[in-house]
């Protein structure tokens, strides 16, 4: 079986790197990688860390992109793709436009679509914005869905798809574990990626910020950073920024923290920078899909910047709380956690409600299944 898995930006790489790696090495699969390029830098940065070499770029990336002109250009290189290598698959992760885009390209060519990381809902297309809009659409097209829990598979349900479901958890946690695992076993490697994070100042916590949805550029990330200067000017915290590169928000962060001491912008880290990083916080403020997941793992509490989640599992286990981006709720959330330690307990206790890194190999294994269908 001829399987094209397309990837295009930092999340779906990190995710989808252990199902690649673990088709291309199963006997009788003809594992085909595409990388649209939605993303260059952080996309690379991930590749390289997991080995993988895309046999195809569609190279789409263009600074400020517009989601219609993305959008446009993923499905034009995809068509071509799709007609020169006649794959017998298409897999596509999460809610990206490239996965939108690309499942849609396959849709158009007859080629049956497989949705890794299927049924996630927050039930309003505003938020996050345009992603749910991107996860309900591939869901209606795909043949193959890989839900990470049973909720995922109930909102599936409830939407009377076409579709195969199968739950199976979230590869996220093999990517995960993949990396604590190589940290274990190797203190030099371990050591070396400290050494490049930001040396911290003693006695004082650390918290871990990541920003970048599109429903929070503008005021919402405004009041993030305000958040952050009446943080750190309290004096028990810094705050660690990896900025995300979309000049909507370097621009803005730059500006408004670039100066601000005890608050170090950094630029995107790979995946082992930042899995050190998550294991080193006090804390994780974030906007972020895959931290809600990661942070949980690591038993790190997450106050989230969002008024809405597409994973109340965790919420609901008590280690992820909903703060939105009002900067007087993130700053009182911070300081509860910083002062009240049954508070800051509760939150640690480490939660799995994304399985416990064998998701890829049930992909993997369905997978041969449909093919012997
Ligand atoms: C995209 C996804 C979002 C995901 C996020 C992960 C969509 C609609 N959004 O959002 O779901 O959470 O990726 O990070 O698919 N840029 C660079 N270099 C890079 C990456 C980005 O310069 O390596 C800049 C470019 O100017 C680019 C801009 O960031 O135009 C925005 O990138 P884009 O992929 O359109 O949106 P994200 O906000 O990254
Ligand atoms: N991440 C990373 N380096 C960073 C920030 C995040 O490797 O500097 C990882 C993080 O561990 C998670 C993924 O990137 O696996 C999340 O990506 P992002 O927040 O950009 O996208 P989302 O998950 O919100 O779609």
């Amino acid at each position: 079986m001829k399987l094209l898995s397309v990837i295009g930006t930092r999340p779906e790489a990190i995710k989808m790197a252990p199902v690649v790696r673990l088709l291309a090495a199963t006997p009788c699969m003809d594992s085909v990688v595409c990388v649209t390029g939605q993303h260059r830098h952080m996309l690379e940065q991930v590749l390289e860390l997991f080995d993988i070499q895309p046999q195809h770029d569609l190279s789409v990336m263009a600074q400020g992109q517009t989601l219609n002109s993305l959008s446009a250009r993923i499905l034009q290189g995809m068509d071509e793709l799709l007609v020169q290598l006649k794959p017998d698959r298409v897999l596509v992760h999460g809610d990206t436009t490239t996965a939108m885009a690309a499942a849609m390209a396959a849709f158009h060519r007859h080629i049956p679509v497989v949705h890794v990381e299927a049924g996630l809902r927050t039930g309003s297309l505003a938020e996050p914005w345009p992603e749910e809009m991107n996860r309900r659409v591939i869901d209606v097209m795909a043949e193959l869905m890989f839900a990470p829990t049973e909720k995922a598979k109930a909102n599936l349900l409830a939407e009377n798809l076409q579709g195969e479901i199968h739950v199976v958890g979230n590869t996220v946690i093999d990517a995960l574990q993949w990396v604590a695992r190589r940290f274990e076993n190797d203190a030099a490697l371990r050591e070396s990626v400290d050494a490049r994070l930001p040396q911290l100042t003693e006695g004082k916590r650390m918290v871990l910020l990541t920003s970048h949805r599109r429903e929070n550029h503008g005021d919402g990330l405004g009041q993030i950073c305000d958040a952050v200067v009446e943080l750190v000017a309290g004096g028990e915290v810094e705050v660690v920024y990896p900025v995300h590169l979309n000049p909507l928000v370097l621009d803005v962060v730059q500006q408004r923290l670039g100066r601000v001491t005890g608050v170090h912008l950094i630029e995107p880290q790979d995946y082992l920078g930042f899995v050190r990083l998550m294991q080193r916080a006090f804390l994780v403020l974030t906007d972020s899909g895959g931290v809600q997941e990661e942070a949980p793992a690591l038993g790190k509490p997450v106050l989230l910047l969002r008024d809405v989640t597409e994973r109340p599992s965790v919420v609901e286990a008590g280690v992820v709380k909903l703060v939105g981006t009002d900067r007087q709720r993130i700053v009182t959330a911070v300081r509860e956690l910083l002062h009240d330690s049954v508070a800051y307990e509760r939150m640690t206790r480490a939660a799995h409600p994304y399985g416990h890194g064998d998701a890829s190999e049930k992909i993997v294994q369905i997978l041969l299944k449909a093919k012997a269908a």
